[in-house]
């Protein structure tokens, strides 16, 4: 890394102001501002933090013009060819690929802290049955930090590794608790014989009056999906988790404030949405219509699964998931997806329209994964959980990565104040109302 500086000019005054430049080992430099307010007085403006680099970190790297996104260095085409979901998690969270020897201990750990406290179970009881899953898993994984009190010094390392395996280990049992609880059918616990993804699908779709055998081309699709969702840098839910872990919260429900940024229809409820966009727009010949609902502002409509705050080119992940879908629906023998097939038109018929062309709107990774999720019968629903069991790994990474930097600060963003300027306190009966002022 190396550093030198910028000038910016003020044509007011005529003073020049020297900013260091900071590079990092890849992709733009950017201008150290944390003394703007100490050596000038101003602050910077950035809403939505469109051009603010908000952290040092050593784990994602995403360049949006080109459509590249690195874990720790490795492109994720060849993470998803050659890899599993376990090996990127561990890459993610120690910052090297494992041996054979640190894969098994890890898979081993995990495998043994998939079982959630009976308590915990009987949260579940609490929601109706139509409540919607990621508003349990947020609620139950915020729940988690009063349980666990053995590991709970985030300054202490080996406390935070036993955290991170477990919210890693229990995030697919509290989705399936919740997947069961709709369905109004009893829990399946946990088989530690099993690996990541075949666990998830025994417990969200055995009964205890059959056997269950997992489907390998499932668990496959699933392994794969979990790597293209494990880590995407300073997205929402991760500076959500890195704000509110940053106050020292429990590191439990630094993670469940994650759940809940990720559901919003921006971020990863994109993908739930998407196929409820799909079904609206029903057939091809209503595809010009939908578009041009897009391009009325009014209308608020938006074309789900659609366009990215980096990527101006394809999402890289969007691109294997749309391959994975061939393969997939062919060795389930569900070839004729309807609405795979309309998703395809519309990627066309979008991609050669002014307003996405002008506009560098791609496909991103929600715009096909739930045909994916759908093939494999998970109800839509769940789609963004399965996202957020995914994301947890690189929430934890980035987490673990805040915390253990003896630099860390409470995260504290300022403002431009609009509001009223400062007037004193009139008692009610003297107040005019609105009518009368
Ligand atoms: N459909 C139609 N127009 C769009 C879309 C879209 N999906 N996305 C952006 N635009 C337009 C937007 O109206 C604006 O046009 P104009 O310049 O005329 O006002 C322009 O493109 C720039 O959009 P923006 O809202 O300023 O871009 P942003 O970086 O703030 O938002 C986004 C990024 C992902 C929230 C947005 O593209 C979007 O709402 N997409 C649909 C939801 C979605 O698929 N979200 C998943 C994101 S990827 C996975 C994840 O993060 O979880």
């Amino acid at each position: 890394m190396s550093s030198n500086n910028f000038e910016l000019k003020n044509p007011e005054s005529g003073l020049t102001t020297s900013l260091p430049v900071r590079s990092g080992t890849i992709g733009p430099a950017v201008l150290d501002i944390s003394n703007l307010n100490r050596d000038h007085g101003v602050f910077s403006y950035d809403p939505a933090f469109a051009v603010t680099a908000s952290c040092d970190s050593k784990i994602t790297y995403i360049d949006g013009d080109a459509g590249v996104l690195l874990y720790r260095g490795y492109p994720v085409e060849q993470l998803a060819e050659k890899s599993s979901f376990m090996e990127v998690a561990y890459l993610l969270m120690y910052g090297d690929l494992p041996d054979a020897t640190q894969l098994q201990e890890f898979s081993g750990s995990i495998g043994r802290h998939t079982m959630i406290n009976e308590s915990l179970l009987r949260f579940f009881n609490g929601f109706h049955h139509d409540a919607h899953p990621m508003a349990m898993v947020s609620a139950v994984v915020a729940s988690m930090s009063a349980f666990y009190h053995d590991s709970t010094d985030i300054h202490n390392p080996r406390h935070r590794e036993i955290f991170s395996h477990r919210i890693v280990a229990k995030l697919p049992t509290i989705a399936a608790a919740a997947h069961k609880h709709s369905l109004g059918q009893p829990f399946i616990y946990p088989r530690n014989d099993l690996d990541y993804c075949s666990n998830m699908l025994s417990m969200f779709f055995a009964v205890p009056c059959e056997s269950y055998t997992v489907d390998p081309i499932a668990a496959k699709a699933l392994d794969l999906l979990f790597i293209l969702h494990a880590d995407h840098e300073q997205n929402a839910s991760t500076s959500t988790v890195r704000l509110a872990g940053s106050t020292g919260a429990n590191p439990y429900a630094a993670i469940s404030s994650g759940v809940a940024a990720l559901w919003g229809p921006a971020h990863g409820g994109a993908n739930e949405a998407v196929l409820a966009m799909l079904e609206q727009i029903g057939r091809v010949e209503n595809i010009p219509k939908y578009l041009g609902m897009v391009k009325d502002k009014s209308s608020h409509f938006r074309l789900m699964g659609f366009g990215h705050r980096i990527y101006k080119n394809f999402d890289p992940r969007a691109k294997i998931i749309r391959d994975m879908c061939h393969q997939v629906l062919a060795k389930l023998g569900r070839n004729d997806n309807p609405l795979f097939e309309l998703a395809l038109k519309l990627e066309d018929i979008a991609l050669k329209d002014e307003y996405f062309v002008s506009r560098k709107l791609y496909p991103n990774v929600d715009f096909y994964s739930g045909i994916i999720y759908s093939a494999l019968g998970i109800p839509r629903s769940m789609y963004t959980v399965m996202f957020a069991i995914a994301r947890t790994v690189g929430w934890v990474a980035h987490w673990l990565e805040m915390i253990s930097d003896p630099n860390m600060r409470i995260s504290r963003p300022r403002q431009l104040y609009t509001g009223p300027v400062r007037r004193d306190y009139v008692p009610a009966a003297q107040r005019k109302t609105l009518q009368e002022a």
